[in-house]
């Protein structure tokens, strides 16, 4: 008989790519589906990178593992502003996608992987594949942003060491998918400081650095560049998902990391694309019409998901302060007793209520390493009804963006926070409950 591996069976199919399955068929099916479950950034291929892909359209060689050397050092060069020396002490890898890298960087480096709670979708299940253990890092979210406090990750770095495991990495991201807020530049020295100490590479998933609110990129390496690699690539500040490139920096100090990872490109992706290489050149070259559109895509992600937040704080609901990226983390935890008396126990309970009774997708914390008991949901704001392109063209550079805005170009968003009032209804009323 042929089996399949257990690791590759532990794996459940990723919670946003399910969600967005069932979205597509809902509606095709005619269903009005309020979508809060991917967060896709909507915006199109701005037209200068479809003309150099067009023009490149030729380039069919195998590359160097590692990347283009042009490219690479533009992408150096673009960063250089944003993270110092730091792209000097480094080597870039460029690949289909950062999420490969990730799962090169967690092969290349042995050990468990610490991931903290709560965390992107697929860091776990990379981990489960490589038959590592992932130890969960408990993490405060509030509207200062995204906390780890140093003392519990030191204990839980100790606590794993005890029961036989061997914490190596940690994962860090910020912006976080899911929790829409960032780590301070105050928590990520603290984290530094534990991990220069207890001998933790740090990887520091960078994808959503260009799209903080404040327009300020704060990165890890600052505080540990010797033992810090960053991903990134453009899949977010750009819209560019679809088209596979992500990026990596990774520090010369630890010996033979890069030759290690091209020789795991080689018997792997062999090399990006070479049309997404030479026409990814041009994304990184500082063109002012490029750097305009990353600042007016993040105008406007910050526009809708502070309304998001804004319009579930009225309604009752805590949700830390949006600082970035695509995403809110709304936690029901002061609700526990009405949604006890509903049924529903655990976020994956709030979900499908909202899912059953209003098609509203959205996704529970046990996707991103929470424990189902802590009631969080993550909602993301990119659900703009194939207007997305008319809310870029419709938007002027500085605007200050208004209800209308959203009105105008994503309106099922504010039809999604109104299901929230009514959700907040079912479960605060004492009339008979829906069915969970
Ligand atoms: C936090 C985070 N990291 C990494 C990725 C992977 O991005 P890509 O593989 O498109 O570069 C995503 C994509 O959703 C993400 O949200």
């Amino acid at each position: 008989m042929i089996e399949l591996s257990d690791e590759i069976q532990s794996i459940p199919h990723s919670p946003t790519l399910w969600a967005n399955d069932m979205v597509w068929k809902k509606r095709s099916e005619g269903e009005t589906v309020y979508h809060m479950g991917l967060g896709e950034a909507p915006f199109p291929v701005p037209d200068r990178l479809k003309k150099a892909l067009a023009q490149n359209a030729g380039e069919k060689e195998y590359y160097p593992a590692a990347g283009i050397p042009e490219l690479l050092e533009t992408i150096r060069e673009y960063y250089r502003p944003l993270v110092g020396n730091y792209v000097d002490e480094c080597d870039l890898i460029v690949a289909p996608g950062s999420k490969l890298i990730l799962f090169a960087l967690q092969a290349a480096i042995k050990g468990d992987l610490l991931v903290p709670n709560p965390s992107w979708v697929t860091y776990v299940p990379q981990s489960k594949l490589l038959q590592t253990e992932s130890i969960r890092v408990p993490a405060q979210l509030d509207d200062e942003g995204y906390k780890i406090d140093p003392v519990i990750l030191r204990e839980t770095i100790h606590a794993a060491r005890k029961e036989g495991k061997n914490p190596t990495k940690i994962i860090l991201n910020s912006p976080s998918n899911p929790a829409g807020t960032n780590i301070s530049e105050q928590v990520m020295e603290e984290i530094a400081q534990v991990c220069k100490e207890e001998e933790i590479f740090i990887i520091s998933d960078e994808i959503y650095g260009l799209v903080s609110y404040d327009g300020n990129y704060t990165s890890m390496t600052k505080y540990a560049p010797e033992i810090s690699a960053i991903t990134t690539g453009l899949s977010k500040h750009l819209s560019m998902g679809g088209w596979r490139f992500g990026v990596s920096f990774i520090p010369k100090k630890i010996e033979g990391l890069h030759e290690a990872l091209c020789r795991y490109i080689s018997e792997t992706w062999s090399c990006v694309c070479g049309p997404v290489q030479y026409a990814a050149i041009e994304a990184y070259k500082r063109h002012e019409d490029i750097e305009q559109r990353i600042k007016d895509c993040t105008d406007i992600h910050e526009h809708i998901n502070s309304a998001i937040c804004e319009g579930l704080r009225a309604h009752g609901i805590d949700c830390p302060k949006v600082k970035g990226g695509f995403y809110t983390y709304p936690n029901f935890r002061k609700y526990r007793k009405n949604l006890e008396q509903h049924n529903i126990k655990t976020s994956g309970d709030i979900h499908r209520y909202l899912l059953e009774n209003y098609n509203l997708v959205s996704l529970p914390s046990t996707a991103f390493f929470g424990e189902g008991d802590d009631l969080c949901l993550r909602l993301s704001g990119c659900d703009y009804h194939d207007r997305a392109a008319d809310a870029l063209k419709g938007y002027q550079a500085g605007e200050k963006l208004d209800r209308a805005f959203i009105e105008k170009y994503a309106p099922r968003i504010l039809e999604s926070i109104a299901v929230f009032g009514s959700f907040m209804n079912d479960i605060t009323s004492i009339s008979t409950p829906k069915a969970a």
